[in-house]
């Protein structure tokens, strides 16, 4: 089982939580599912902290850190050698919001061109319909532009169109599609879960743009000055909520187990379910905040 971000945030958790659960639902050589064994997770990134979240991950023989750029088809092909039997990949490794606004290059190469390398890399591996569980955002969505599907007050669904306002969004988007067509090729099985933001989110601050909604809580709780790029006029900010990290780890690995989509959709779309906060949390976009920063 790989996990790219496997050292970041939500690959940990993921990494943590499968490790506890022990078996993936997989399609055997057979054509039939089942429940296997999880003999090896591989928490690909190019860089690790010094220690990892969890010393569950540190100390399991059945996980290691890889190494590496997944915009390199080389690096993702090399994961998946030496597999014997069914593979499950989680892909969380990306390029943030914020981030990919200042640097186009580099959110295309990591962001699209990186999960192409991977559904590539998963298609070729010999493994029957690997598994490819996919990170997108709901940077894929976008309100307020005529042209967009929903406005300020609609709740998003499965259903709702992708109209990203952000390079980031946009490869979310085209990843999405990506994995559709992949998954109704038969090349995978694939499932995308369109992830709110998450919060708080542990650790240093990374390069989402809604990072603000931790960094006001987190912050001042370590004692420290924050400002947000959220203005007091944006009105659906309020209304705006996210998911809280410790419903991350149950949602993603359940992932798996959903229902595959038809041919003609897209990808089965899954809401988390918060227990503290009732399911399938509204999600307004909240991104498109021009106000100064301010201090809190
Ligand atoms: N945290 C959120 O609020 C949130 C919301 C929506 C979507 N997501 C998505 O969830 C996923 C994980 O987010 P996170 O909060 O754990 O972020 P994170 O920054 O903690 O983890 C991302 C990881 O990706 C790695 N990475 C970056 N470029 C890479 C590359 N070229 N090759 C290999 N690894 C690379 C980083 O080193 C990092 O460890 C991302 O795909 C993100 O877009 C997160």
């Amino acid at each position: 089982m790989i996990i790219t971000g496997g050292t970041g945030f939500i690959g940990q958790l993921v990494a943590r939580a499968i490790l506890r659960r022990g078996s993936l639902l997989v399609h055997q050589p057979s054509g039939i599912e089942a429940e296997a064994e999880v003999s090896e997770v591989v928490l690909a990134d190019v860089g690790r902290p010094p220690q990892l979240m969890f010393a569950e991950l540190e100390d399991s023989s059945a996980c290691t850190v890889r190494l590496g750029d997944i915009s390199d088809p080389l690096f993702c092909r090399s994961l998946f050698e030496g597999a014997k039997g069914p593979v499950s990949l989680f892909h969380f490794g990306a390029v943030m919001s914020g981030q990919g606004e200042d640097d186009f290059d580099l959110v295309m190469r990591v962001n699209l061109h990186g999960t192409l390398n991977l559904l590539e890399a998963a298609r070729q591996c010999g493994a029957t319909r690997p598994r490819f569980i996919m990170a997108s955002a709901g940077a894929t969505l976008g309100s307020g532009a005529p042209t967009d599907y929903v406005d300020k007050n609609d709740t998003v669904g499965d259903w709702t169109r992708a109209t990203p306002h952000t390079s980031y969004g946009m490869t979310k988007a085209c990843a999405e599609l990506l994995l559709s067509d992949f998954s109704r090729r038969g090349f995978v099985d694939g499932r995308a879960c369109r992830l709110p933001s998450v919060v708080v989110r542990a650790g240093a601050p990374n390069a989402a743009t809604t990072g603000a909604f931790s960094s006001v809580v987190r912050e001042p709780l370590a004692g420290l000055d924050t400002t947000s790029n959220i203005g007091p006029d944006v009105g659906a900010t309020p209304r705006a909520r996210g998911c809280h990290p410790m419903s991350m780890p149950m949602p993603m690995p359940m992932c798996q187990g959903l229902p595959p989509p038809t041919c003609s959709r897209a990808p089965r779309l899954a809401r988390c379910a918060t227990p503290s906060l009732g399911t399938a949390p509204p999600w307004h976009r909240c991104s498109d905040c021009t106000s100064s920063p301010r201090r809190v």
